[in-house]
């Protein structure tokens, strides 16, 4: 079935023909831009061209796919270092059923050192496209069950039109009344973010924020939910003016599109409103930066979202061991 076809290890060289096979096959629902791509392959620092293969035949691209894996030392991280993600698998739409999709992950999974199909979850990782299989694509489920996964919950991007949004007086008042503020991180602060998300959050929230500074991104891009210096809580601005495509911003790319994500309060500040506070500044704090059109990704609260005019976009089946 395969002798016409060539499997090799991703190479910088293949992306446009990458994004344009994505683009055919599931572009109507993920419009892939090459700068993602190469974000999540060519700039990831835990990526080998082994991790990702694609398929030749008849002189063109006919398929794609990426294991994600975690290279790093961060101890707070090691529990990833025997995990893999299968971030994606593309086929050509002309070729599918025939093989190549299984086979891809095959491949994948028998060169990642370490990795057995136990250990691999579909969607996520420390470079992700998808958090789990897009409901909007009818064959990821089937397929990824055929190769073994089992699918438990959903999560969803959910997406509100912010034209019209004004900082409800409620949210000022309550966040006034107790002494506390919304207000940008400044650069000094960076470490105290960055511990609080470790000590509230884990590894996750933490690598994302880590990586986000490391790569030249502005403390001011983040909201602290403060009293005095210490952080209470937090949320991350997405906008156009950033060089680094958050997943919020990954599938739309006009001048309003942007969004949030993550946010979250102190496990000994919730249940006092001032989540849904918080998520109200940060929505003005995004109408500032010229957001009209935002989008918060990967959540399982699509009712807290609502609160705030939120409705799903997109759903992802999540993987349940
Ligand atoms: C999902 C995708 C990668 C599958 O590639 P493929 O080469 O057609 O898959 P395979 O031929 O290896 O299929 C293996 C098995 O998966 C299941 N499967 C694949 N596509 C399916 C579909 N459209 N409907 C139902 N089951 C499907 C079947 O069990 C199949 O075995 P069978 O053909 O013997 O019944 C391809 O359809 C695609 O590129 N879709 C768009 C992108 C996408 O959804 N990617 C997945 C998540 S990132």
């Amino acid at each position: 079935m395969h002798q016409d076809r060539a499997f090799s290890p991703y190479d910088g060289a293949d992306a446009p023909a990458v994004v344009d096979l994505w683009n055919r096959t599931l572009g109507e629902h993920y419009p892939l831009r090459e700068e993602l791509l190469r974000q999540n392959l060519d700039r990831n620092p835990n990526f080998r061209p082994t991790d990702a293969v694609t398929v030749r035949g008849g002189g063109r691209l006919l398929g794609f796919g990426v294991l994600g894996r975690y290279r790093g030392d961060d101890p707070l991280c090691r529990g990833w270092l025997n995990r893999a993600w299968l971030a994606a698998v593309v086929v050509e739409p002309a070729v599918q059923r025939q093989g190549i999709g299984a086979y891809i992950y095959g491949r994948l999974v028998a060169h990642a050192d370490g990795i057995s199909p136990s250990t691999v979850v579909p969607g996520g990782g420390t470079h992700r496209f998808f958090p789990g299989a897009p409901s909007d694509l009818p064959a990821a489920q089937p397929f990824l069950e055929s190769l073994g996964f089992r699918f438990g919950g959903k999560v969803h991007d959910v997406r509100a039109d912010l034209a019209s949004f004004r900082l409800p007086a409620k949210s000022q008042r309550l966040v006034g009344a107790r002494a506390l503020e919304v207000r940008p991180c400044s650069e000094h602060e960076v470490g105290n973010l960055l511990n609080f998300l470790a000590c509230e959050f884990g590894c996750g929230w933490w690598y994302h924020a880590d990586r986000f500074f490391r790569a030249g991104g502005a403390a001011a891009d983040w909201l602290l939910l403060a009293r005095g210096g210490e952080v209470l809580g937090m949320a991350r601005l997405h906008h156009p003016g950033q060089a680094i495509i958050g997943a919020p911003r990954f599938w739309r790319h006009g001048p309003g599109a942007g969004g949030l994500g993550p946010i979250g309060i102190a496990k000994s500040w919730r249940g006092l409103g001032l989540g849904l506070a918080l998520l109200h500044h940060t929505l003005a704090g995004l109408r500032d930066r010229g957001v009209t059109d935002a989008v918060a990704d990967w959540t399982d609260l699509p009712a807290f979202y609502a609160k705030a005019g939120f409705a799903s976009w997109k759903q992802y089946a999540v993987a349940v061991r």
